[in-house]
């Protein structure tokens, strides 16, 4: 199995920590490991190799982190770099271009937390038999919260295990629907009905069977990204560049709204795995350490916080966020206007 990594966003949510040079990814968060490095390092071990799709600024910031430790294996990775993004769809299909189309890929962000490896590794090795099916597998996470930014997967009822090869059962539902991205009052209801999952962003597939459904489903974009694969330019053996203009040609899209809404045979694989996008300061407080009055500060200076409580406050050289944990997610829109603003 290869591991398809995805590395091309920026993560404005943890600003002042993620910035546009040192996106989220690649700070050193967890014990002087970046989310990145955990990535590696946990796919390392059910994958023989790692497939980086990146940009050119995140390139050099990746490589220095691979090779610090055997144990990433940088020898067995392979770059495919980006000049511009856009976004997920034609990233996964540039990758998948270029194997075999009968090799099972693990498709996984390069920014999440997973804390149960055991797990993980559980339900990989089930999702490799339902990829050997031809099926697209999804990872479901039981739905905490009405949470308007994932995608929620819909298992069809009642549940029914699905079949291997060897007409064995596996862990894995069939998917009625696939619904990225829904507002509150609909997220709200799926949270009530009880067979919806949260899209974990990590997908398992044949190679081929992806580009089929891509090419199904999403012509343009299929076609627009065989194109710029062909046109590739190759600077070292494990390295290679699309061209600009073929990058341009090819419409935005993500893997979710471009293939997964629509495709017919996708499966869902409950995951109990601890799993976190990280995606807020919110999310991060609740994976370290905060003090006991429940404030997280994140930090290498010497800090007091007296008599204030569920605080989150994040020092770095030159920027100072201090927030109310439960309005972490704000920040998003702060950025934007601090860009505008210059
Ligand atoms: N190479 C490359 N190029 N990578 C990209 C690009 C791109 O153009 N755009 C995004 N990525 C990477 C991001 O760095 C991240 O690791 C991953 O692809 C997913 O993109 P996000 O932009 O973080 O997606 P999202 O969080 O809005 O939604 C996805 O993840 C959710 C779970 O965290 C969806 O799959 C949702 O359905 C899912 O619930
Ligand atoms: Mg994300």
């Amino acid at each position: 199995m290869k591991n398809i990594i995805l590395c091309g966003g920026n993560g404005t949510r943890l600003w002042p920590v993620s910035r546009t040079l040192m996106p989220k990814q690649f700070v050193k968060l967890f014990n002087d490991q970046s989310l990145f490095q955990l990535t590696v390092e946990r796919n390392n071990k059910v994958c023989d190799s790692n497939f980086i799709i990146s940009n050119t600024e995140q390139y050099f910031l990746a490589i220095d982190q691979l090779e610090e430790d055997k144990k990433y294996n940088f020898q067995n990775a392979k770059f495919l770099l980006e000049p511009v993004g856009r976004n997920t769809a034609p990233a996964i299909a540039l990758a998948c271009f270029d194997l075999d189309p009968n090799e099972i890929v693990l498709v996984t962000p390069s920014d999440h937390l997973i804390k149960d490896e055991y797990e993980y590794e559980k339900g990989l090795s089930e999702a490799k038999r339902l990829a050997e099916e031809d099926n697209l597998v999804t990872f479901g996470i039981t739905p905490g919260f009405a949470e308007t930014g994932f995608g929620y997967i819909e298992s069809e009822l009642p549940l029914a295990p699905s079949l291997d090869k060897d007409g064995e059962q596996v862990r894995g539902f069939a998917v009625k629907a696939f619904h990225e991205k829904p507002n509150f009052e609909t997220a709200t209801k799926y949270l009530e009905a009880g067979n919806y999952y949260w899209n974990s962003g990590m997908f398992c597939f044949k190679a081929g069977v992806f580009l089929e459904e891509l090419k199904k489903y999403s012509p343009e974009i299929y076609e627009a990204s065989k194109t710029a694969y062909e046109g590739r330019v190759s600077l070292e053996e494990k390295q290679m560049r699309i061209k600009m203009d073929d990058m341009l040609n090819i419409p935005h899209d993500s893997i979710d709204y471009a293939v997964m809404e629509k495709s017919k045979i996708v499966k869902v694989i409950p995951s109990d795995i601890k799993w976190s996008d990280v995606g807020s300061f919110d999310a991060l407080a609740e994976e370290l350490p905060n003090d006991e009055n429940n404030n997280f500060v994140l930090t290498k200076k010497q800090t007091e916080l007296i008599d204030v409580e569920d605080l989150i406050v994040v020092d770095t050289e030159d920027a100072l966020l201090i927030s109310k944990k439960g309005s972490s997610q704000k920040i998003k829109e702060r950025v934007v206007r601090l860009k505008k603003e210059g």
